[in-house]
């Protein structure tokens, strides 16, 4: 979702503008600008892809360019590739006049058509871009902006949130809205507009939502507000009772809880816009790879760490058994020091969330230096990794704040998933189960909902092994790297230690561990391998072992030998880590709550790990 900032008032805009998009990262972007009117009523525009830190460093120094009003924008793709020239603000031909929008324009096909029959020229893919001529059109002839912006938005199908500023008026914003968010915050003898209003909380508390089809015109003396037809509405002017500091947070007592409840959100973020029902595959265009050269991978390695690694063993898993390629997934930390073997056809992907974790990267540089193709799967635009990498897919989960890894584990095994049926489509998957697998892929987000509505019930299951000193986690097959990641969200907020084990492996050691002061919680959904999982439990129980089962909705056999059950809806094989993870995030979270542990900042973690 982009975002949006504008400033109109007596003060350098560029801090104030600048400040403002950055507490909207939390939202992901891949790109970012401003537009200024500068003292001699110059429109300057500065945008960059990659992270805001880069447009920052573009700017000229302050005493270089003072200037009373702006806008920004940070973008999220949605039509044209996330490069410097699709970013926002866009200008038209005479770059007098530049826009910032949020939102899909629907018919920007057949307004760009009848423009550039008028003479326009182009300069971007993004569908936004139509806008910027569209008023400049209408200006030719009207030197109202405001009048020139209700023309435009009258001819506009699809959704908008705009801001539009010109250097012919150049004391004057004009924002609309239509189905994406718009605010006017209103200062001391200053006005704010944003899509959220955390870009300008700090300086004001008086907003006035926009409606739908509203327009408000913006001079430092005041403002008015009307309707596309320049029929004056109403302003209602709200206070908002939040504080930055909770903001961040919503309604939510810790980021990772928030986190962990928006994983419906961030997995169709992962997903959206990457199938093609058509083809029943899907569609990675960031990994600049075409089909040929996607044919031609003889061999996968994953490199990661951590919770990253778990991902890729997941990964391993859905692109074996999809693309029958085989996949080595390695420590980052052991595969830059072990000389490690790069056959020719070797595709290398790191997966990073936040794509700067030296062990990753060094990783990445190691493969690198031996030939061999490397892509980066990440959540941070901009990153050393996204960067260093030929290529690679952003896994769009947002700005993830809670040291312990949730919703970027979520994202990371989804994008990992659409990896597998794109080179599975290529090789040995049928258009029909394509098809089954994106229906399910598109049904996660919903059954992921459906078992946040057990949290409550979760928590009370943390009650009973909060105190536990130890704990053993079981699976098999693809839930076995779903034993790993529990085991790990454990051990980092409660610090209890806690260790993921293949269930089957029990027998060869671990068993001996095995008591009633052990909490054993095991994966056991019905699955290709289930009956070989209810046989490994039933050992535990006949050992006084304490079972909590993740089990699957409507399986009444796994009660018999557990103390608890928490059950989550069915889905295909590949695809249960995606919602067998959920319950074990949620149980590690209420376990650190209930030991009274700081969830967000756990002793000795980092949430970026950038040191060897
Ligand atoms: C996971 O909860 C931890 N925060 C940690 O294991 C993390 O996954 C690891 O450091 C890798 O980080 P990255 O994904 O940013 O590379």
């Amino acid at each position: 979702m982009c975002g949006i900032v504008g400033y109109l008032g007596k003060r350098n805009a560029t801090p104030i503008i600048i400040e403002g998009i950055k507490r909207l990262e939390y939202r992901g972007y891949d790109s970012s600008g401003i537009a200024l009117i500068d003292a001699e009523n110059n429109l300057k525009i500065f945008k960059k892809q990659g992270k805001i830190i880069e447009l920052e460093r573009s700017l000229p120094a302050p005493s270089k360019i003072f200037s009373t009003i702006g806008i920004a924008h940070t973008r999220w793709a949605t039509h044209g590739e996330a490069t410097s020239a699709n970013a926002h603000p866009h200008t038209g031909c005479t770059n007098r006049l530049a826009i910032v929008h949020n939102g899909i324009i629907e018919n920007h096909k057949q307004l760009r058509g009848q423009l550039e029959k008028n003479g326009h020229i182009f300069s971007s893919d993004t569908d936004s871009e139509v806008l910027a001529h569209l008023i400049e059109h209408f200006c030719e002839e009207d030197s109202c902006l405001k009048n020139c912006v209700q023309r435009a938005l009258k001819l506009v199908e699809g959704t908008f949130g705009i801001a539009v500023i010109d250097s012919r008026n150049p004391r004057q914003i004009v924002a609309a809205r239509r189905g994406s968010p718009l605010i006017l915050g209103i200062g001391e003898k200053e006005f704010f507009i944003t899509s959220d209003v955390a870009a300008i909380i700090i300086h004001t508390k008086k907003v006035i939502y926009l409606h739908d089809n509203e327009l408000v015109s913006i001079t430092p003396e005041s403002f008015e507000l009307t309707n596309l037809e320049n029929e004056v509405q109403e302003p209602i002017v709200s206070e908002v009772d939040w504080d930055i500091a909770t903001i961040d947070k919503g309604e939510y007592q810790h980021f990772m809880l928030k986190e962990i409840f928006e994983q419906p959100e961030s997995v169709y973020n992962a997903f959206r816009g990457r199938l093609n029902e058509k083809f029943s595959t899907a569609v990675l265009g960031g990994l600049n790879m075409n089909g040929r050269e996607l044919r031609r991978i003889k061999f996968i390695q994953l490199i990661a760490c951590g919770t990253s690694w778990h991902a890729a063993l997941i990964g391993k898993h859905i692109i074996e058994s999809l693309a029958r390629i085989p996949v080595n997934v390695e420590y980052a930390s052991e595969y830059r020091y072990r000389n490690p073997v790069i056959l020719d056809d070797t595709m290398v992907i790191a997966i990073s969330q936040s794509g700067e974790t030296a062990d990753t990267l060094a990783a990445l540089r190691e493969a690198e230096a031996r030939g061999a193709r490397v892509m980066g799967i990440t959540n941070t635009v901009g990153s050393t990794i996204a960067r260093e990498s030929e290529g690679g897919v952003y896994i769009h989960a947002g700005t993830e704040i809670g040291v312990a890894s949730t919703k970027a584990f979520t994202s990371q095994v989804t994008v990992l998933s659409l990896l597998a049926l794109l080179l599975g489509r290529m090789r040995h998957v049928s258009p029909k189960y394509g098809m089954q697998f994106i229906k399910e892929m598109r049904g996660i987000p919903a059954k992921i909902e459906s078992i946040l509505a057990q949290n409550d019930e979760i928590k009370r299951i943390a009650e009973t092994i909060k105190d536990a000193q130890n704990a053993l986690y079981l699976g098999r097959g693809v839930n076995y790297p779903v034993a790993l990641e529990g085991a790990l969200k454990l051990k980092e907020i409660s610090y209890i230690h806690a260790e993921g084990y293949p269930a089957a492996e029990m027998k060869h050691g671990p068993i001996a561990l095995i008591d009633e002061h052990m909490p054993v919680i095991a994966i056991a959904l019905k699955d290709a391998i289930y009956d070989k999982i209810i046989s490994n439990l039933e050992e535990v129980k006949a050992r006084k072992g304490r079972i909590i089962t993740i089990a699957t909705e409507g399986d009444e056999r796994v009660k018999q030998f557990s103390e608890n059950v928490i059950y989550i809806p069915d889905t295909i094989d590949t695809l249960h880590p995606l919602l067998s993870v959920i319950p074990l995030q949620l149980l590690a979270y209420h376990c650190a709550c209930l030991r009274g542990l700081d969830v967000d900042q756990p002793r000795n973690l980092a949430k970026s790990v950038t040191v060897e």
